[in-house]
């Protein structure tokens, strides 16, 4: 079980501490009360043993993040594989690296972490696309139209790269101001419309990937910043602005610690029909009460889909002088790795509804005809679907696949279950957008709570990644509606 939560801890200081890299100006001073709105444990449930295991009980996931240069690393990439079933690229998808100079485009870096990640099983969360940070040098001697030009087309440029194999893209990084204004960057100087060209620019680039917005210090409720972003996210949903996410960065400083309201706000921004997600998680000292407060805060919300720790060792940290991560120098578990792990155990078992990354209509719904129709309705099979496989990306080792379910139908469906057959030796990874049963051999996979209803000729899709001996796509490919 979970330790008991510390005593409230009291912030010492109220000095505003820069962080490293220059990318995050400073950090916000909050109240660290820690969470006390402990999870209960299905007891009928056995304890996992792994972060991926114990997170994958209640329907979330747990990734790190990591640098090109930890691929040569075996220490890294051993824990990498047992623990985490996400990926997020330390840098090497940001603006600066994926496009050092106008149109030219360098994927090798970031393909070679989202090669090995789906390789081994795990999805990769792409971070990021637009950013005052980490600018291509020629984005600085643009500005006006001449810069949002360059930043549609390098949304363009890079999604269509990685189209189709995402499950998550930071859209916008870092926006706002601690004040809870816009941050005033080259990019807001573009027009404050900038964040929602490059929302619709990234959903029409890649219908498939779910497009958040991340930012840092926007954990506490009670904060101007939060409330910004808030704000934003409100208003994008009710004009239709394709936004799916909103991570939370969550470092954690001296001070900026975790604040009582962590879950509130994840709470508050989920009932704005986004998925939440803990994007950065780094922590002064990995203290244990923080680590254990901020899962809590997550696998109490049913719309908080995941947790990523910026990187796995205290080494692999940006902030490697306050050892904040889960893993000390020496590959071990710290005392914050089994708080960690024991409030996944006690995550309430109900999977995290989530929504597929479809934008709601701009426009309301026109009226019905009033009068009756004049040709009786269609008399084909009410109920008919059909599944079709396609293979996202294969290597020698395995693969990404996505199945299209159509109703093939003439009458709406309210549910389906696909089923295919994996090649011997082969073995299901990550799924999602459905519900798996079995791991081998024949599959089946049923609708997950939010694509099941089909109107006639109405298509979704889920993906899912397997890994074996051979790239083989699957066969029997079938689909039944209910
Ligand atoms: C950091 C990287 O970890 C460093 O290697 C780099 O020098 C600067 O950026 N918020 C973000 C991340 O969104 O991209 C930043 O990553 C950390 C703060």
């Amino acid at each position: 079980m979970n330790d008991i939560p510390a005593r409230p801890k009291r912030r010492t200081g109220g000095r505003l501490r820069p962080l490293l890299g220059g990318a995050c100006a400073t950090l916000v001073a909050a109240s660290s009360v820690v969470l006390v709105n402990v999870a209960h444990a299905d007891t009928t449930r056995a304890a996992a043993t792994t972060l991926k295991a114990a997170a994958e009980l209640s329907g979330r996931y747990f990734g790190a993040a990591m640098g090109q240069d930890r691929l040569s690393d075996s220490g890294f990439l051993t824990i990498a594989n047992r623990e985490f079933d996400m990926m997020t690229a330390v840098n090497e998808m940001k603006p600066d690296a994926t496009e050092p100079t106008s149109g030219h485009f360098t994927f090798s870096a970031g393909d070679a972490i989202y090669n090995w990640a789906v390789q081994h099983g795990m999805r990769v969360r792409g971070h990021t696309l637009a950013w005052h940070g980490q600018q291509p040098a020629f984005w600085r001697n643009l500005s006006g139209s001449a810069l949002r030009s360059a930043m549609i087309e390098h949304i363009n440029g890079v999604m269509a790269h990685y189209k189709g194999k995402l499950a998550y893209w930071d859209v916008v990084n870092e926006a706002f101001a601690e004040d809870g204004s816009r941050r005033q960057s080259n990019l807001q100087a573009t027009g404050n419309d900038w964040i929602e060209a490059a929302f619709r620019t990234a959903r029409a680039a890649d219908p498939s990937v779910k497009l958040c917005y991340n930012d840092y210090n926007i954990e506490n409720w009670n904060y101007a910043k939060t409330q910004g972003v808030y704000n934003m996210i409100k208003d994008f949903k009710a004009r239709g602005v394709p936004v799916d996410c909103v991570g939370f960065q969550t470092h954690f400083t001296g001070g900026s610690s975790l604040p009582s309201t962590f879950q509130q706000t994840l709470s508050n921004f989920g009932a704005l029909g986004v998925d939440v997600a803990l994007t950065e998680v780094d922590v002064t000292n990995a203290a244990t009460n923080q680590y254990q407060g901020l899962t809590q805060a997550c696998v109490n919300v049913p719309r908080c889909v995941g947790i990523t720790t910026w990187g796995i060792r205290d080494s692999d940290s940006w902030r490697g002088s306050e050892n904040p991560l889960l893993f000390d120098r020496n590959s071990n578990p710290k005392p914050a790795y089994a708080a960690v792990l024991g409030a996944l155990n006690a995550a309430p078992t109900t999977e995290p509804p989530t929504t597929p990354p479809t934008t709601p209509p701009t426009t309301p719904p026109t009226t019905p005809p009033t009068t009756a129709p004049t040709t009786p309705p269609p008399t084909g099979q009410p109920g008919g679907c059909t599944a079709t496989f396609r293979m996202a990306n294969g290597w020698p080792g395995g693969f990404q696949g996505e199945v299209t379910v159509t109703n093939s139908g003439s009458a709406a469906v309210s549910g389906w279950t696909a089923r295919l057959t994996l090649a011997g030796g082969q073995t299901l990874g990550s799924l999602w957008n459905g519900n798996s049963t079995g791991t081998s051999g024949a599959v089946s996979v049923r609708n997950a709570d939010y694509n099941g209803s089909l109107a006639a000729n109405a298509s979704t899709t889920f993906g899912f990644t397997v890994t074996g001996s051979s790239n083989t796509a699957p066969s029997d490919v079938s689909c039944t509606s209910s």
